[in-house]
């Protein structure tokens, strides 16, 4: 991603950036590392048990500390249970505290990026990313970091204990550690690099699947049908391939374990063996050797696999910490945030009335990654509650102007005036606070008519609403749902009609009552009676408001204070409709252009209809 460019690489496998969210939860963590320690040593004890069993017991055949063993035996085995039970809670707390943590950090700092990243990220890669980056470096954090503990300490134990009953058996097995160790680790890697490979096609037969379903109807019109089974066939045939050279690797991997450990048994049992023979060894000591011979070799290999996935999370958490340090492009300036607060801290106390003057002073625009100017030394005042259409051909830069107005995006140069001050001298929050922005597609949440209304004011009555919902002549949308307010839209409005949702936001922007209101028309896709409604809502919305208005369908602005024909981001005429009609100009031209294209296709519309 770009926002990786221009950053060094984390040092310390980017544990750096992590730590001060392991922090809050240091005393869970610490008591998950003493009660692993606790419960890896009772594992490294057990032989121990067996050896004293064996020299007393069978060896000398002495009973009367059977009783005595026995207790402590199982008092080990309580002590064992308990600890990992307690671990294992602290485990799962410092793994499901740490993803919310982090999840958390990147939710909130989401919030605070402009418009324009959205603009140029895909929401749902977002998401999905920072819910798999967080949890793979929670559990990193936590089952990981225990394994390793756990592990490690277990090996620790076991070569304590055998150095102190013999030595030179003891160095022995430890000379046959770092082979195992790298031939551990060789097949490891290559375990991961494949499993790696299988998981990218994966993703491909994935991506195929949802094609095959999302794009049926294509398909099939266009009768692509065999094509499409034949890269299937072929995507297929490759992970089949991969899943079994994977699979390949992965017995390879079990064996070289499983051969290791047999090899530090069969040096065991010949030098201990031998040692034994000549009395050097007792029976009991023996099998303590032969306990850890085969107990050491799994340790390792989850030691190696706790690095590898370290190395592999290192990933993740650059990806974690790169979105955490991304700048937004609109920022309050400290000032401004000491005097109203950020997005989660508003001091609302402090801010002023917005009455609803707008102005921009000599702007220039350039979008963050696009090559030329949209705006340049663009000027214009706009006075409080006048409405103002904007119209002009597509690319014209309407909606670039109404985006300098609600700050998604800030003047290249010039400056944006609110009320006659820099909008930059107050925070984005209560410049947001006061406008309502109505979308060319309108959003909708899943949840009731009520909720989604209330998302203008939370406080709004039931009375409110429906007064609202009136006033944009879209009462009966919610009668006719059946459960009145309590209607559920489904998810993004789903349930509804385009012309629909976009009355249902006109009534939430009502319910909000802002100061400034922005519509950026939702063009063809309704039809005239709606468009008619629609209209009429617009109407009744702005008024008393300053308010912009995008139309592509002249006749719906004709009744503007203003109208601005924008033309390569400069304004070419401006007036009201009769004046510039009067006028003969660029406006004259779009509007008849369009009335034009307007009465043939409505000819041809009566024309098709006689046919039928
Ligand atoms: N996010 C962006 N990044 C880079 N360039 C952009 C971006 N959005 C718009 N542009 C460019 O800015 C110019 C003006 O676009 P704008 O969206 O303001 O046009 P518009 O008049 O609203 O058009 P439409 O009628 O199609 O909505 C276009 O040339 C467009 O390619
Ligand atoms: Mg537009």
């Amino acid at each position: 991603m770009e926002e990786n460019r221009n950053r060094k690489p984390l040092r310390f496998f980017g544990l750096g950036e992590i730590l001060p969210y392991a922090r809050a939860y240091r005393r869970e963590i610490a008591g998950m590392v003493l009660l692993g320690l606790g419960s890896s040593l009772c594992d490294a004890i057990y032989p121990l048990f067996n050896r004293y069993a064996l020299n007393r017991y069978v060896g000398e055949g002495r009973l009367e500390t059977l009783p005595s063993f026995l207790s402590l035996y199982f008092l080990v085995l309580l002590a064992q249970v308990l600890a990992n039970f307690i671990s294992s809670y602290f485990i799962c707390k410092v793994e499901l505290f740490i993803g919310r943590d982090l999840k958390n950090a990147s939710f909130n700092h989401l919030q605070t990026l402009s418009f324009s990243y959205f603009n140029t990220h895909n929401v749902g890669y977002i998401h999905a990313r920072i819910m798999s980056d967080t949890d793979r470096i929670a559990t990193m954090m936590s089952w990981r970091l225990m394994d390793f503990v756990w592990n490690l300490s277990y090996i620790l134990f076991a070569m304590l204990v055998m150095l102190r009953i013999q030595p030179r058996l003891a160095l022995r097995l430890l000379l046959l550690l770092p082979f195992a160790a790298a031939a551990i680790g060789f097949f490891q890697r290559r375990v991961l690099r494949m499993n790696r490979r299988v998981r990218e096609m994966n993703a491909v037969l994935t991506g195929d699947f949802n094609e095959g379903i999302t794009g049926a109807k294509t398909i099939r019109t266009m009768v692509l049908a065999e094509k499409i089974s034949a890269d299937f066939r072929k995507d297929t045939r490759e992970m089949r391939r991969r899943s079994i050279h994977a699979t390949h690797y992965a017995a390879l991997f079990t064996a070289t374990v499983t051969m290791m450990s047999s090899a530090a048994l069969a040096l065991v049992l010949w030098r201990g063996g031998e040692m034994t023979a000549v009395r050097l060894l007792e029976i009991g000591s023996l099998s303590v050797f032969l306990s850890y011979a085969l107990g050491i070799m799994e340790p390792i290999q989850y030691i190696i696999e706790a690095f590898s996935t370290l190395l592999d999370v290192q990933v993740n958490i650059e990806r974690f910490s790169a979105l955490l340090h991304i700048e937004s492009d609109v920022k309050d300036s400290p000032a401004v945030i000491e005097r109203y607060g950020d997005s989660f801290r508003p001091k609302r106390e402090n801010w002023e009335p917005l009455y609803g003057e707008v102005a921009f002073r000599d702007v220039s625009f350039r979008y963050p990654d696009g090559e030329e100017e949209v705006l340049r030394h663009f000027n214009l005042k706009v006075e409080k509650g006048s409405r103002i259409a904007i119209v002009g051909e597509t690319g014209a830069g309407k909606s670039t102007l109404v985006n300098l107005v609600c700050r998604f995006f800030e003047p290249t140069a010039g400056a944006v005036l609110i009320d006659g001050r820099d909008a930059r001298e107050r925070s984005q929050l209560w410049l947001h606070s006061h406008i309502g922005y109505v979308l060319q597609t309108p959003h909708l949440f899943s949840g009731s008519i009520r909720d989604n209304l209330r998302y203008g004011r939370e406080d709004a009555t039931d009375e409110e609403i429906w007064e609202a919902l009136r006033l944009v002549s879209a009462a009966d949308v919610a009668e006719r749902m059946g459960r009145g307010l309590d209607s559920e839209v489904g998810e993004g409005g789903d349930l509804l009609s385009t012309g629909e949702k976009q009355l249902l936001s006109f009534a939430r922007a009502i319910l909000a009552d802002p100061a400034i209101l922005v519509l950026d028309e939702a063009t063809s896709s309704v039809d005239t009676v709606t468009e008619r409604r629609i209209q009429e809502a617009a109407r009744r919305l702005t008024e008393g408001r300053t308010s912009f208005l995008i139309a592509h369908r002249l006749s719906t602005i004709i009744d503007a204070d203003r109208i601005l024909a924008v033309r390569d981001g400069h304004i070419v005429e401006a007036g009201t409709h009769r004046e510039l009609m009067e006028k003969r100009g660029y406006y004259y031209r779009l509007y008849t252009r369009q009335y034009e294209d307007a009465r043939t296709e409505g000819e041809f519309g009566e024309r098709q209809a006689a046919e039928i």
